[in-house]
């Protein structure tokens, strides 16, 4: 399986979707929303879930780890505020390293010229039901990048969830 893909699934995972057959056989689905549940157990403490992965997390020889502090961060989580059991461990944990490997190829990729996803998706995107636009554009997302930033398809996929998750919802 290619990189973008296994994020891709990642992603499915750590988002609690319900996924079709075929992916559902690699992945496990959860029975709760792993955003919501940051947001409730977490939030009061944590503001958001992609800030705290990007600036505290790393990847260390496939295990995702607190930066300065080394813990093992599926060891860490129970023991912490919040008190997650080990189906939220885990999507928890997931959630995390799909929010470092992302920002560290949006970083590779897109920050040469957009400083960061959370600013870019903040400031220019809203996300409308299951669309995400340009906040003052109209531009499809996933239509836009195609075009954009020299990116293939597979990183379209992958984009579009990254920025997709940051985006406000838009008002009404
Ligand atoms: C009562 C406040 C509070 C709550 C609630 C809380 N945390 Fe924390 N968390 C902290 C503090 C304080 C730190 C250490 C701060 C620092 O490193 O700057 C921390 C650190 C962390 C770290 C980094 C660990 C490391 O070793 O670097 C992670 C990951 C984390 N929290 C995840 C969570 C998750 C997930 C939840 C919800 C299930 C949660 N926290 C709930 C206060 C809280
Ligand atoms: C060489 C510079 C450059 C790179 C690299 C780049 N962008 Fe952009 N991006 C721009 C410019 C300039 C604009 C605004 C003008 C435009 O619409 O093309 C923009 C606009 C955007 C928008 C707003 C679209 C809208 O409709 O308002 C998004 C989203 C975006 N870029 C995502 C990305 C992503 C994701 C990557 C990495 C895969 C990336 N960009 C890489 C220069 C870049």
């Amino acid at each position: 399986m290619t990189g973008s893909w296994v994020n891709f699934l990642k992603f499915l995972r750590a988002a609690g979707l319900v996924v079709v057959a075929s992916i559902a056989l690699v992945t496990e689905a959860f029975s709760f929303d792993v955003h919501e549940m940051f947001e409730a157990r977490c939030g009061r403490c944590h503001q958001h879930a992609g800030d705290l992965a990007l600036k505290k997390l790393v990847i260390d020889n496939g295990v995702l780890r607190g930066r300065t502090s080394g813990n093992d961060i599926r060891a860490f989580l129970p023991n912490h505020f919040g008190y997650p059991n080990p189906e939220e461990t885990t999507a928890l944990y997931n959630m995390f390293v799909w929010q470092v490997e992302g920002g560290g190829r949006f970083k590779a990729r897109c920050a040469i010229c957009h400083i960061r996803a959370r600013e870019l998706a903040r400031l220019n995107l809203v996300r409308d039901g299951d669309a995400v636009r340009g906040r003052y554009t109209g531009n499809d997302l996933s239509e836009f990048l195609s075009g954009h930033g020299r990116i293939d398809a597979n990183e379209v996929d992958f984009f579009v969830r990254l920025l997709a998750q940051m985006a406000p919802t838009v008002d009404r």
